[in-house]
């Protein structure tokens, strides 16, 4: 385990699980659709990676770049969109793949931004749910959930500190002397 992680909360082959089972959702859910399957960058490259492969569908793939947090480990409330999709989606069925649903501000904002678009449906997948830190005013709800997590600021598996620890395999608690904040 890295010297900077407390506790490990869903080993590699927990998180394999995880996506094998959600990948096995949207399979049922999307047969006969048109899908297009939108990453949010960067957090969300890994399970995105292994989740578009365990979706037995066609499908596309789109990236987009929407920043909340800088380096704190304290959202600041303002989501920009910092990348754009490639694509016309209006003939397409979108789901968003996030790494965490933390505040909700970036998902409630991207579903805002993709639905006016006109597309033929919007649903959010995220791999972790951390309910106690939801801001107040959102509503938004997830449509596929991996896990929840406890009130921590949690890393690997994509998820960064500070654009470290992205590159560890499992997703565990940061000790909390790293922080700056
Ligand atoms: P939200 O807009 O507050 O829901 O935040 C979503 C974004 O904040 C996620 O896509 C993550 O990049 C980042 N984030 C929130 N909580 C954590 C955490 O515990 N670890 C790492 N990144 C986090
Ligand atoms: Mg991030």
């Amino acid at each position: 385990m890295h010297n900077d992680v407390k506790e490990v909360l869903f080993s590699a082959e927990e998180l394999k699980e995880m996506v094998e089972r959600l990948g096995a959702q949207i399979t049922k859910d999307y047969e006969g659709k048109n899908l297009l399957l939108v990453c949010v960058l960067k957090g969300s490259v890994c399970f995105m990676a292994d989740l578009m492969r365990a979706i037995k569908l066609d499908c596309k793939i789109d990236f987009m770049d929407a920043k909340s947090y800088g380096n704190s480990t304290v959202t600041t409330g303002v989501v920009s969109i910092s990348r754009d999709l490639n694509y016309d989606i209006s003939d397409y069925d979108i789901i968003i793949i996030e790494d965490i649903f933390d505040s909700g501000r970036t998902l409630e904002k991207l579903t805002h931004v993709l639905s006016a678009r006109g597309p033929k449906s919007v649903a959010c997948c995220s791999l972790l749910d951390k309910p106690e830190r939801r801001a107040p005013g959102v509503t938004l709800k997830l449509e596929y959930t991996g896990a929840q997590v406890p009130d921590a600021f949690v890393v690997g598996y994509g998820l960064d500190y500070d654009e470290k620890y992205r590159n560890l395999p499992y997703v565990g608690i940061l000790k909390p002397e790293v922080y700056s904040d």
